[in-house]
């Protein structure tokens, strides 16, 4: 139909007005609630940027005390829900098991599958989420090594609580290292939102038929899965591992990005929004350096993911394309320093994300907007004859 256009992509299409987030790609700004990702990085603590990002104003310390405390008193899942981990094999995707648990919390917490849900209910669904994905990220790792899971410890705050879920066992401490969760917070907020990406459009439109947040959030995680999106971060490793085995021939590979018959990319290379620079980009090199110094890492994957970078940026398709690095070339870097498999990268990605998915669809229902649903152009058959002489087989 003549009144319809045609945006396969929306590369150019807004699907919404928003409060959240403000992103300039070709200035490279980064702003949530006005406030600059540079400043949200280096002053505030992963819970607060959450808080701000939900409900518009940084807390004061009252209200932050009661909304974190409130959070870890919520961090243990019901212990049914072991019952599922033992349904997966342990080979399982931690990504896919993350996202079957989230959308079974419904089970556990009906609360959120009522369309009628009042503001309580729905800040205790948001509470819930924040207290237990953290939970279920670290026990869908520990499912996939065939190690006891670590139950959550209140007391703790929620980085390193999440930390300790992750590496702790009955025959091992885990030492809380401040420059460790001084990264992970960085790295949390760095992610904690990126107003309409594929993952939060897709928490917006699944939240446009009233399913619950839950659910919302699980399709978020599953859009957020994919190479082309946060599974890009596993996707750099293993990109730079197979540049390492083939020889660390950096040349042959920024060949085949460059060949339109060859399907591979450049992991970690290239944005939607940003042909400028990724603001994060530069704030999350700078603590890559800053953490393997600290750690005296020394790791040769780096030097290819240093050379590659030299290469790409004066190599005139990237330059002309403004392919620059985004923010998930440089996190596996981090994430494997710390000690996480390369599977858990983007669990990691969703652990941040989480508050802006949350933000993205409170925003969308407090709107009321309608049921997401585009058109499309039809360029099928005509109407065919249905085949008289035609018999069944
Ligand atoms: N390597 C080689 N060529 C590329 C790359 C790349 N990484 N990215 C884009 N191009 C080329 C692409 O082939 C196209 O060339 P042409 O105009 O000649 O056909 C041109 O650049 C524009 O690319 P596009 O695919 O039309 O751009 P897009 O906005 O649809 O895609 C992207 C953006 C991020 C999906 C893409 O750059 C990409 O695939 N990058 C690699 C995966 C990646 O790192 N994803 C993480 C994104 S950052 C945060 C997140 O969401 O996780």
């Amino acid at each position: 139909s003549g009144l319809i256009t045609l945006d396969v992509g929306f590369k150019n299409t807004g699907s919404t007005t928003s409060n959240v987030t403000f992103l300039d790609g070709e200035k490279g700004i980064l702003r949530h609630r006005g406030y600059s990702i540079e400043d949200l990085a280096e002053k505030s603590s992963f819970l607060e940027v959450a808080y701000l990002l939900i409900y518009g104003e940084l807390p004061d310390a009252q209200t932050f005390e009661n909304w974190s405390s409130r959070i870890m008193k919520h961090s243990l899942v019901h212990e049914d829900i072991r019952k599922i981990f033992d349904g997966f094999p342990s080979t399982a995707h931690p990504m896919g098991v993350l996202s079957s648990l989230v959308t079974s919390l419904t089970a556990f917490h009906p609360e959120s599958i009522d369309p009628n849900r009042d503001s309580a209910a729905i800040d205790l669904t948001i509470v819930r989420l924040l207290a237990k994905l953290p939970t279920l990220a670290a026990w869908s790792f520990k499912n996939s090594q065939g190690l006891p899971l670590e139950y959550p410890n209140a007391k703790n705050d929620y980085v390193s609580n999440f930390m300790q879920m992750m590496f702790k066992n009955k025959h091992m401490d885990y030492d809380v290292d401040p420059v460790i969760m001084d990264a992970m917070n960085k790295l949390l907020i760095l992610h904690a939102d990126h107003e309409q990406n594929c993952s939060a459009a897709t928490v917006r439109v699944v939240g446009s038929s009233l399913s619950s947040l839950y659910v919302a959030v699980s399709a978020g995680i599953n859009a957020l899965w994919g190479s082309l999106h946060g599974g890009a971060n596993q996707a750099v490793i293993e990109m730079l591992e197979t540049i390492q085995a083939d020889g660390g021939n950096i040349d042959k590979f920024i060949a085949k990005a460059k060949d339109k018959n060859d399907p591979f990319r450049l992991m970690g290379f290239g944005h939607r929004v940003y042909k400028n620079f990724d603001p994060r980009s530069r704030i999350i090199k700078k603590a890559a350096d800053d953490i393997l110094d600290r750690l005296g890492v020394n790791d040769p994957l780096l030097d290819i993911a240093k050379k590659l970078e030299d290469i790409a940026l004066t190599d005139p398709y990237f330059v002309e394309k403004k392919l620059y690095p985004n923010v998930d070339f440089y996190s596996g870097i981090i994430y494997k320093a710390l000690g996480f498999p390369t599977e858990m990268f983007t669990v990691l990605f969703a652990l941040g994300r989480l508050p802006g998915w949350i933000a993205q669809w409170k925003e969308s229902r407090e709107m009321v907007q309608p049921i997401s649903r585009p058109r499309q152009v039809y360029t099928g058959e005509t109407h065919r004859a249905y085949p008289e002489d035609r018999t069944v087989a």
